[in-house]
């Protein structure tokens, strides 16, 4: 969803703002926009398009110089995408400029009261509001101005703001909605988020919620909204620019299916430990008396973290014999919940900044709670809001749909397992036997991509469907759903996963040739079971493809992959069907990477 990227020092503005931009584009946006000023007084300077960034960068003119600016992706929230919409905001003097993420809830009760003022609004943007508030603040210094607006606003932001007359400094402030410094040598750029800096600083400075900073060219300083100074250390970001390119890959998805392998092993990485057969999590801020006195695990995500987390959920209790279970944060936060203190409560998320799951958090922490984040990006809001947790170590995922960071999830579920299982109940006999598998994991996955070819062919034949069923059992559902979100999102193919258990219950009346279905088989106690459901579906005439780790008679098509311990083959079999959702959606022409109506970081309700 929305970005902002920023900077001030002595280099051309413009360029590095677009570019900037168009790092930010894989989070999914509708319009953009940018305003610049140089260090003489030469006024404000703003572009701003409906469409892509190469849209805005047709509309720069030639002379569009400056060494200050702000910069916005958005993603409509108030207000349909359009020129008028899109960020920056100006105020009706071209004095103040703001680019905003998040959402201002009482927009309507503030537009109402500044335009029984007088003040007309140009666009239907609830951030229109915020640059106004600026503008009418008598304040001496743009600080004190940006201050006194926020003080009337409710909701979510992360901000940018700059000032003609005070040209050498951008305002920024942060609710919600990450805000990140960009530390340089005589320059200073600010980012929602990294993936727009690290082309030109890796030191970086994350804001809190209810923070500020004031960046000028050679210094930067922190501060609260109330106006106390706060300490700021930069901090040094592991990723590589590299990561953001598609390095020779034709999409994003593609190369994060291909770096699975090397993920993988990323977050197994320094964490085992052979010894006693366990491994240490020690950012988990839970000692083993405390571990042991957990009565229940609830898992929290959305969409395909979610799904990771039923996988979790089901290594948690097999591993340590915690009863567990999980659910889509979005529904959990407006059930009212009960809040049970010996519940161990753990938020699953890829950005770490999903707001279902952030409010989730702050619902639980507010009660009371013990909450645990499993996250990808380091210093995200969930992060900074959990109690402790641990990182899943797969690096930046571009595309907006989730591959490799899926993995890595249930792979860190299953160290997590292994260490709550090993300070409980767990033999070493098992414990060693868990860490043999997982140590087996990158290179299983190295040969499961070597089968990309034959998976191609099969999904040539499945591009033309309708519709396709999913099922597995146990842990394969899990495998089930996610393989079938995968496939909805990106090739638009109607899907639905089905407990295969369930078959029975309703859905086999669905079954017809026209309706192929896909089905998860792994070589384990309920082999025999799963070979009677592909039984009942080739009986009604349905086409099978299996993923099982042995040819199945009753398949079409079986995609052999292999085998591991029963608990960990789930991370495995989710691999050759993110490849078969890709291929079927290459077949059918889809944006693969940037699939319609979708953004990569759902930061609002
Ligand atoms: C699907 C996908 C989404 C996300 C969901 C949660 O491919 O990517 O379903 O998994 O929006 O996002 P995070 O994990 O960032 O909280």
């Amino acid at each position: 969803m929305c970005g902002i990227v920023g900077y001030i020092g002595k280099r051309d503005v413009a360029p590095l703002l677009l570019e900037g931009l168009q790092r930010l584009e894989y989070r999914g946006y509708d319009s953009a926009g940018v305003v610049i000023t140089g260090p003489k007084a030469t006024g404000l300077k703003m572009v701003k398009a409906k469409g892509r960034v190469r849209d805005l960068e047709a509309k720069v003119p030639k002379r569009f110089t400056g060494t200050t600016g702000i910069a916005h992706t958005r993603w409509a929230t108030h207000g349909a995408p359009s020129d008028v919409n899109s960020h920056p905001h100006l105020d009706p003097e071209n004095k103040v400029a703001v680019v905003h993420n998040g959402i201002v809830d009482n927009a309507q009760e503030l537009r109402a009261k500044l335009e029984a003022d007088g003040v007309v609004f140009a666009s239907e943007t609830d951030t229109e509001v915020i640059t106004h508030l600026i503008a009418r603040s008598e304040a001496d210094t743009l600080e004190q101005k940006v201050r006194d607006a926020l003080k009337v606003i409710e909701g979510t932001y992360g901000i940018a703001v700059m000032h003609a007359d005070f040209n050498d400094r951008i305002v920024v402030a942060r609710n919600g909605s990450p805000v990140i410094l960009g530390i340089g040598e005589k320059e200073m750029l600010v980012a929602s988020d990294v993936a727009a800096l690290i082309a030109h600083t890796r030191q970086v400075v994350t804001l809190d919620d209810g923070e500020m900073a004031t960046l000028k060219a050679d210094d930067f300083r922190t501060y609260t909204t109330s106006g106390a100074s706060t300490t700021a250390t930069p901090e040094t970001v592991e990723w590589e620019a590299a990561s953001y390119d598609m390095g020779g890959h034709d999409t994003f998805m593609h190369k994060e299916i291909s770096e699975q392998p090397d993920a993988v092993d990323r977050v197994l990485r320094g964490r085992i430990d052979d010894r006693f057969s366990t491994v240490h999590l020690g950012g988990l801020n839970l000692d083993p008396r405390e571990a042991r006195t957990i009565r229940r695990i609830k898992i929290l995500g959305c969409g395909t973290s979610y799904h990771a987390g039923l996988i979790g959920a089901g290594l948690i209790e097999s591993m340590a014999r915690i009863p567990a279970d999980a659910e889509p944060a979005s529904e959990f936060r407006y059930r009212n919940p009960v809040v049970d203190p010996d519940t161990l409560y753990i938020a699953v998320s890829q950005s770490g900044e999903t707001y279902d799951v952030l409010a989730a958090v702050q619902e639980l922490k507010r009660k009371g709670a013990r909450v645990l984040g499993v996250v990808n990006v380091v210093g995200s809001a969930i992060a900074r809001e959990a109690d402790g947790g641990m990182y899943v170590h797969a690096g930046p995922e571009v595309c907006v749909v989730s591959t490799k960071c899926f993995t890595n999830t249930v792979t860190a579920f299953a160290l997590l397992a292994l260490h709550l299982g090993r300070v409980r109940d767990l033999s070493v006999t098992d414990g060693k036997r868990i860490i043999e598998g997982l140590r087996k994991l990158p290179a299983q996955i190295e040969e499961i991509l070597k089968t990309e070819e034959q998976i191609k062919e099969i999904a040539a034949e499945y591009a033309g469907a309708q519709s396709m069923m999913f099922i597995g059992r146990v842990r394969g559902y899990p495998v089930a759903l996610e393989a079938s979100l995968k496939l909805k999102e990106i090739s638009y193919i109607h899907a639905e996963a089905y407990p295969a258990s369930e078959l029975k219950h309703g859905p086999l009346a669905l079954i017809e040739p026209a309706l192929p279905t896909v089905a998860i088989v792994p070589d384990d106690d309920l082999l025999e079971k799963n070979r009677a459901a592909l039984e009942e579906i080739k009986a009604r005439s349905g086409r099978i493809l299996a993923v099982a780790h042995q040819e199945q008679a009753k398949a079409d098509h079986t995609i052999v992959v292999p085998k591991n311990e029963d608990e960990l083959d789930p991370i495995l079999m989710g691999i050759p069907l993110q490849l078969l959702a890709y291929h079927t959606a290459l077949a059918m022409g889809r944006d693969i990477d940037k699939p319609r109506n979708l953004a990569k970081s759902v930061t609002v309700e």
